[in-house]
């Protein structure tokens, strides 16, 4: 723990402070330039090892964990969850028990539970990293998203953000919201009624189910996919009538500002979330620099939790 960064675990947005944020993202773009030079391996973790146990899929985000730990001369060992003892019945517990014992410096978790970070981190002599708890939130992905934001935009505040599709089943959605309200932006949540659910209401958050109104004069237009493994009540629209209604398009976007940039963490469903065309603007899209900063980022967080 460095007095730069007061907390033990990274396990969400909500419980983070302004300044919090800001400490991450200052050395976070720090390791964007780094990243971009031939330099961008360093030692400073060098003795420390770091865990991933992802108990769904990731190809971004477990990537670039390791990625990150391995820029910074860290060891990194990814457990394949399909091969490890949780399938003999083992609890989660005493996995992560068993992980401790062998004095693992961090421990990034994936689950579909809400709230499984929170849960093992006071288990844990290793610090604990949220890496997508169910539909709670995802810590690192709303750094990188605002990383990502603030070099375009410049700040944070006073920006109108749409939030737009399965805002219901998203963790990165509340991740972001937690994060941009703490900063001044304005919020819109975008989505067909039955993709809301009912804990938008303590958010404070303009709601629409219209993309013309939800993307009126909007700096940023942040698509989210349609999370069909997380289905579960009546939120079984049609692919093609919910691309229809709420999938982004060129003629669309021109409902929000014309310098507006086009978000989403991935994995992109083409011709669903938005077009193929959209998706691969360079005018508009900023999808890859998404994954850029999702490095970047990581390498923040895992020198201010372990280099203390
Ligand atoms: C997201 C996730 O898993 O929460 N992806 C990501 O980490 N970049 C969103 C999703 O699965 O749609």
């Amino acid at each position: 723990m460095t007095s730069a960064f007061p907390h033990r675990h990274l396990l969400d947005i909500e419980r983070l402070s302004k300044a919090d944020i800001e400490t991450i993202l200052d050395l976070a773009s720090r390791y964007a330039a780094q990243n971009r030079t031939a330099e961008k391996k360093s030692a400073r973790l060098h003795g420390r090892s770091v865990v991933n146990l992802f108990f769904e899929a990731s190809t971004r985000t477990r990537t670039s964990f390791e990625l990150a730990a391995k820029r910074l001369g860290a060891d990194v060992i990814n457990i394949p969850v399909e091969h490890s003892s949780t399938q003999k019945g083992e609890t989660l517990s005493d996995t992560v028990l068993t992980l401790d014992a062998m004095h693992i410096d961090a421990l990034v978790i994936r689950h579909a539970e809400d709230g499984i970070a929170q849960f093992v981190a006071p288990l844990m002599k290793a610090h604990v990293i949220n890496a997508g708890d169910g539909k709670h939130e995802h810590p690192t992905q709303a750094l990188a998203d605002a990383l990502t934001l603030l070099r375009h935009k410049k700040k944070l505040d006073g920006l109108t953000v749409a939030i737009c599709g399965d805002v219901g089943r998203s963790r990165v959605a509340r991740s972001n919201i937690h994060l941009l309200k703490k900063f001044g932006a304005k919020v819109r949540v975008v989505a067909p009624p039955d993709f809301i659910s009912p804990d938008y209401k303590k958010f404070d958050v303009e709601i629409s189910h219209d993309m013309k109104e939800g993307l009126r004069d909007a700096d940023a237009v942040m698509m989210l996919r349609v999370q069909h493994e997380r289905a579960g009540g009546g939120q079984n629209l049609a692919t093609g009538d919910y691309a229809g209604a709420f999938g982004l398009t060129h003629e669309r976007l021109k409902y929000a500002r014309p310098d507006a940039i086009v978000m989403h963490p991935g994995p992109t469903n083409r011709g669903v979330e938005m077009t193929s065309e959209l998706a691969d603007d360079p005018q508009h899209s900023v999808i890859r620099e998404q994954v850029e900063m999702g490095v970047a980022v990581r390498m923040a967080v895992l020198d201010l939790l372990l280099s203390a």
